[in-house]
């Protein structure tokens, strides 16, 4: 073999190691319980939702073959749990962005991202699909509010979540002369 070419084999035996190599570290595809799924306004609304939403934003994601091979699946995961974090229609008692937030992801285009649409043809929302979700999203809100935001980073929030900031807040009395 000449020196080129036994650098060529050295070089594909090598990635193709560490492409066996990385399917060692296995990404997290699970799948929790439904805890309290959001309660859809109507059928439709949770139709569309599911369609553009549920894969990142549920507890009910469906993981295609290539979220088993790294590094996509990593990649995936990624997107799973970030997204759970911000919004969970599956656990709809804990932390969750609020409407404007949500309202705003659906009417920018911004949500579902454009990655995910790419390999997730049926996730594109068409225009009229998109008001139809956000008259629904309106609707589903004002009857089953979060029960908090996922940022819950307002003062009275930070205040009351800290039993030790709580007392001594409450202890405050304004000062009389
Ligand atoms: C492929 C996965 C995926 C899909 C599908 C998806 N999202 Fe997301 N979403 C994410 C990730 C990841 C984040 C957190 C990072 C970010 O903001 O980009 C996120 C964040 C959000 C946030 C919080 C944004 C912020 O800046 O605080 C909202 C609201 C949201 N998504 C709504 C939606 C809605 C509504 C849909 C369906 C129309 C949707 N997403 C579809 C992955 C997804």
């Amino acid at each position: 073999m000449t020196g080129k070419r036994k650098a060529a084999v050295v070089a594909l035996t090598g990635g193709l190691l560490v492409g066996l190599g990385i399917q060692l570290i296995p990404a997290d595809r699970r799948n929790p319980a439904v805890v309290r799924e959001i309660a859809w306004d109507a059928p439709r609304t949770g139709e569309l939702a599911r369609r553009a939403c549920y894969d990142c934003h549920s507890n009910e994601t469906v993981w295609p073959w290539y979220s088993s091979i790294a590094p996509a699946s990593w990649l995936i995961a990624k997107d799973v749990d970030e997204g759970r974090e911000h919004l969970n229609f599956s656990e709809w008692d804990g932390p969750n962005e609020g409407l404007d937030e949500v309202i705003d992801m659906v009417e920018s285009g911004e949500m579902p991202l454009s990655r995910y649409v790419v390999l997730h043809r049926n996730a594109a929302l068409t225009e009229p699909e998109k008001t139809e979700l956000i008259r629904g999203l309106r609707e589903t809100f004002a009857a089953d509010p979060p029960a908090h935001d996922a940022h819950g980073e307002s003062e009275a929030g930070f205040i009351e979540g800290s039993p030790a900031l709580h007392g001594l807040f409450a202890n405050l009395r304004p000062v009389t002369r």
